[in-house]
């Protein structure tokens, strides 16, 4: 069903009339056909071969705590009681993205907004919209681990201002790069957590293998000045250390949005005065 919503995109693929103000909706498992619990079975199957070696330990660990995610599409409701035992999180239904607000106001309230369709079988490898694979099983497992819990809320909250002052493009960036495509530095080596990595095959192997992307150390000011990618492998990925890092930085947020959003953006994948790489092992 094709909508139009005002702060979103034309055409997007959710029925946005069934939603409520806060554009959340009623998860109806019974509308998810034995092919959806398939096409979910095999992302799922296909990925979880790839953690051991790629994935970061919290999300190893979070994923552990949600072992019906190996049986098909997750019940919302179930997961939330998972994560509020965890971290005091839970998950909301939506109909696919949601505007910038919306988004806020429920990472600030600790609720994750999870699209409630899953991809066509076609899609297994690219899809345009986040769906209920890339929101559920990327972000799902990092939300049990306290620092990124908090950080994330820490996110949420800071939304508004950046509304307010014209500085959504950088604070857009920060999740871009640490949300949806951080690495961490692991004991074992360079291990990814960030959700737009770990719900993409090619992605998994390429953010932690090869040789070809620029690899940096987290630096919240080179971060919220990184422009991206939507619709290849990123060329700049950013690695910190522990996810205490994450949350540290929220606090010059509100000192270096402005500054960010008057400065100039740095092209994806070129170099940066400061720029402290990471090198493979
Ligand atoms: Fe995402």
């Amino acid at each position: 069903m094709e909508t139009s919503v005002p702060g979103l995109p034309q055409g997007l693929r959710g029925d946005y009339a069934r939603a409520r103000p806060d554009f959340t909706l009623t998860q109806d498992m019974a509308t998810y056909t034995e092919a959806d619990h398939a096409t979910w079975r095999t992302l799922y199957e296909r990925q979880a071969a790839l953690l051991p070696r790629h994935a970061a330990a919290a999300f190893r660990e979070g994923l552990a705590r949600l072992p019906f995610f190996a049986e098909g599409v997750p019940d919302l409701a179930r997961v939330s009681r998972v994560l509020r035992a965890a971290t005091g999180w839970s998950l909301v239904a939506v109909p696919g993205l949601i505007p910038d607000d919306a988004f806020f106001a429920h990472l600030a309230a600790r609720r994750f907004p999870v699209t409630h369709w899953i991809r066509r079988p076609e899609e297994l490898d690219y899809i345009v919209e986040p769906d209920i694979f890339h929101d559920a099983f990327g972000h799902v497992p990092l939300l049990a681990q306290p620092d990124f819990a908090d950080f994330l809320e820490a996110y949420g909250r800071l939304g508004e201002q950046a509304a307010r002052i014209g500085a959504l493009k950088p604070l857009a960036r920060l999740y871009w790069h640490m949300v949806e495509f951080g690495l961490i530095r692991e004991s074992g080596g360079l291990r990814a957590y960030g959700a737009g990595i770990l719900s993409s095959r090619t992605e998994t192997v390429y953010a932690t293998e090869s040789e070809k992307p620029r690899r940096l150390r987290f630096a919240l000011w080179r971060v919220l000045r990184s422009d991206y990618f939507i619709d290849d492998l990123q060329p700049t990925y950013f690695v910190i250390s522990d996810y205490a890092e994450l949350f540290a930085a929220m606090e010059r947020l509100p000192e270096l949005l402005p500054l960010a959003r008057d400065a100039a953006p740095i092209p994806p994948g070129a170099a940066a005065e400061g720029d402290i790489p990471h090198r493979l092992a």
